[in-house]
């Protein structure tokens, strides 16, 4: 497959700066920028080299430009480039080279002109890891979903990925699940809805210690003796970390989800003496009051300084804790050990971390602190924002309780459902359940990954199911169509013997169609699946605006065998585009 026309524009534009009369003032590690055109009127693509480099090169903008454009030799890919405003140059890619690119483009089934990424990395992304015994609330989809998102995407690029679920299996809300399991467990509730019953002690128990601190004692009692190994609260500990993930298991099986590891924090327990003893050892760590802790080396500027923290107009010290004076190991201990573990053990070159925005002080030291060990990785913290209630606070239930994840992903499913009635009323049950889980449960990843993943986004549930917006049902529904064709026509797909773009419609579909492979490897810059969604949405309108302009089984010859080639390419890149969000496709709804 031949290079994406921003990748060929880039390099003709390159070529041709570096033959003006100017290429000796152009610095070496320059490349000039190819964007996408916001607007086809003026062009396909755009650069703005000519008005970056003007002042450097001592030449006025728009006559400098003039001077590229001039140098940019004949080529069959683009019709000559104009220049326009302040010194934009323009490029219109000609009709002959959108032509090839699609039929290049149906031939390349699987990858739809991606090409796989040049340095394949071994990565290993850290996502969604709830608490066991705690609700998976809303919050964590966010993680989740991102998380599923970024993991997909980079295996498609050809990377190597381990996606490793990071539970917290070792907290100190196992002090409370152990006394409540040995006081008030329900045992019948318990078969019922492990999951539920679960929740129910470490809610009634929390409850409990908020004005009891002589229960707090009773409770933390009871995890030192878990944690010194006492043999009864060691069994009840794993019994729990086993039905709450076969309970975990089920909602992302629900979603589509799949670890390869599921390394919980209690898997790092006896790395983490030796490691304290090691970082006191070489003096990154050190006692302080009786506990252990790593504390700012001076090295980076206080602003950029993890272990410094400013308070009224003065420096000090915020260091990361490792270990307590009572002997106990902490958070950020256990992630340190997750480091070596992945770089030792797993070989990781990039470690991505998808946990919300609150943790950005415990990923900074944390990245800090292997810095300072020599530690060479590629370290990244993907945060994301809140989901909010139509009150912009945040999302709680009508009793006031954290929204559940289970519960949102089967409210979606019968809202879904209700479209489904009303749209296909002579589909079978069977068709109907099937259709309502492939929108339901897409509609609320849709809804997440077409936001920036920074954005506190509002939920809700009618702007989500909508069949008309930058929704999950209007890309199915686009999707939909382009199968629909097919089916009307009693056939597959056959292969165009001519490709002939004749109207404008056409050529648009094509080009947004030939960017899929432009779109998906800018998702990893900077971890935004909502580019991609975007990008999708754009798709659909497209092929919506190309539909009602260009009849396609009332065509004849070429005309309609191209046109056949836009649905079925339109289609393909749909599914694929959002099979890398992990949205399911359906072939009727
Ligand atoms: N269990 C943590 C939480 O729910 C998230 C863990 C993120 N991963 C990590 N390696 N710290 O807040």
């Amino acid at each position: 497959m031949s290079q994406t026309f921003a990748d060929q524009l880039s390099e003709l534009l390159n070529t041709a700066l570096r033959s003006t009369s100017a290429a000796d003032q152009i610095p070496s590690g320059f490349t000039a920028q190819i964007d996408q055109a916001q607007n086809r009127n003026f062009g396909d693509y755009q650069s703005n080299a000519a008005m970056v480099l003007a002042k450097q090169v001592k030449k006025n903008p728009r006559e400098f430009a003039a001077e590229i454009i001039e140098a940019i030799p004949q080529s069959d890919l683009i019709d000559t480039p104009e220049i326009a405003g302040p010194g934009f140059i323009n490029f219109r890619i000609c009709g002959e080279a959108l032509e090839n690119r699609l039929s290049a483009l149906l031939e390349d089934i699987e990858r739809i002109g991606v090409a796989p990424a040049e340095n394949s990395r071994t990565t290993v992304v850290d996502y969604s890891a709830p608490n066991v015994a705690k609700p998976m609330h809303i919050g964590h989809i966010r993680g989740t979903i991102i998380g599923d998102c970024l993991v997909r995407i980079s295996r498609f690029l050809g990377h190597n990925v381990i996606s490793d679920n990071h539970i917290g299996d070792w907290g100190t809300q196992f002090g409370m699940i152990l006394w409540g399991w040995k006081n008030i467990l329900d045992e019948s509730a318990m078969e019922e809805d492990p999951i539920e019953e679960l929740l129910r002690i470490y809610r009634e128990v929390n409850a409990k210690t908020k004005d009891d601190e002589s229960f707090k004692d009773i409770c933390k009692n009871e995890l030192v003796k878990l944690q010194s190994g006492d043999a009864e609260n060691l069994a009840i500990w794993e019994k729990c970390i086993e039905l709450s993930k076969s309970g975990l298991q089920k909602i992302y099986d629900r979603l589509d989800i799949h670890f390869d590891l599921w390394l919980g924090e209690s898997f790092y327990n006896d790395k983490l003496g030796p490691l304290v003893d090691q970082l006191l050892a070489s003096g990154i760590a050190v006692e302080s009051e009786g506990a252990v802790a790593v504390f700012s080396d001076g090295t980076l500027g206080e602003k950029d300084d993890p272990f410094l923290k400013n308070e009224d107009d003065e420096w000090k010290p915020q260091p990361a804790l490792i270990r307590k004076s009572d002997g106990g190991f902490l958070y950020a201990t256990t992630d340190i050990a997750t480091i070596d573990h992945r770089i030792d053990e797993l070989k990781a070159d990039a470690i991505w971390y998808v946990v919300g925005a609150p943790q950005q002080l415990h990923f900074d030291q944390l990245f800090q602190i292997s810095k300072r060990r020599g530690q060479d990785v590629d370290l990244q913290f993907i945060p994301f924002g809140s989901i909010l209630g139509k009150d912009r606070k945040m999302l709680r239930t009508r009793s006031g309780e954290t929204v559940q994840l289970a519960d949102v992903l089967d409210e979606a499913v019968v809202r879904a459902r209700a479209i489904v009635d009303e749209k296909n009323p002579d589909f079978t049950d069977e068709e109907k359940a099937e259709i309502a889980e492939v929108i339901g449960i897409g509609s609320v990843k849709y809804a997440e990954l077409s936001q920036f993943r920074m954005t506190d986004y509002i939920f809700d549930w009618d702007t989500m199911l909508a069949l008309k917006g930058n929704t999950a049902p209007y890309l199915l529904n686009a999707y939909v169509r382009t199968r629909a064709i097919f089916r009307k026509l009693g056939s597959d797909y056959e292969v165009a013997s001519e490709i002939s773009l004749t109207e404008d419609a056409e050529k648009t579909l094509t080009l947004k169609l030939a960017q899929f492979a432009e779109i998906v490897p800018t998702v990893l810059d900077d971890f935004r699946p909502n580019a991609l969604a975007q990008y999708l949405y754009e798709v659909a309108t497209t092929y919506h605006k190309f539909w009602e302009a260009c009849p396609v089984l009332k065509a004849d010859g070429a005309v309609r065998e191209t046109r056949l080639a836009l649905c079925e390419l339109t289609g393909r890149v749909l599914r694929c585009g959002l099979g890398l969000l992990g949205i399911k496709t359906t072939e009727k709804m």
